[in-house]
């Protein structure tokens, strides 16, 4: 049984969580895709696990209640935008797929300039090395951080 506990601890297990954890998320990302989102509430299982990703890979400079002040952000010269009003800077409707298609990245240019933001579509989708299925991972894992900022939106 030695190969057994070798399986729950290491990289494997890491991967194996990461699969399964994406599978319902790209279910999500996919039938998400074009629904009006002043409509819908967000999703409760989304939101847990972009809140997690969120503290991982975005509270560095964007703060962990999202308001722009992480501990990173003195040292960039464009200052992390305040996550928790993206709604209220449209209008009050939260702006589902650009927000998806900014967090991404790699389908559009900034518009002046180099982009302070990292290009998390190529980061999320390069942390399971070798499986082809990384692009999909990403996506799930942008569509549960965008529901999880729709979450925070103040008026
Ligand atoms: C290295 C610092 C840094 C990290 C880490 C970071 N961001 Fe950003 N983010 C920025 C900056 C700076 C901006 C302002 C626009 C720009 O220059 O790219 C921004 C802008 C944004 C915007 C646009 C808001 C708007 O209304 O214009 C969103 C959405 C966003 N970030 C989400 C995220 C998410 C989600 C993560 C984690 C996956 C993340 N950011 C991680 C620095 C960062």
């Amino acid at each position: 049984m030695r190969w057994f506990s070798w399986t729950g601890t290491g990289l494997f297990h890491y991967w194996a969580r990461a699969v399964l954890l994406s599978i319902p998320l790209v279910a999500a990302g996919c039938s998400g895709a074009g629904r009006d989102s002043s409509i819908q509430a967000p999703e409760p299982l989304l939101v847990e696990v972009g809140a997690e990703l969120f503290v991982t890979h975005c509270a560095s400079c964007h703060g962990v209640d999202a308001r722009g002040d992480g501990p990173a952000a003195s040292a960039l010269r464009i200052p992390p935008a305040d996550l928790t009003r993206i709604a209220a800077r449209s209008d009050g409707v939260f702006p589902e797929s650009s927000t998806a298609r900014l967090i991404d990245g790699r389908f559009d240019l900034p518009a002046h300039g180099s982009r302070e933001m990292p290009i998390w579509g190529t980061r999320l989708a390069n942390q399971i090395p070798g499986l082809a299925m990384g692009d999909e991972v990403a996506r799930g894992q942008i569509a549960s951080l965008v529901e999880y900022l729709k979450s925070q939106q103040v008026e």
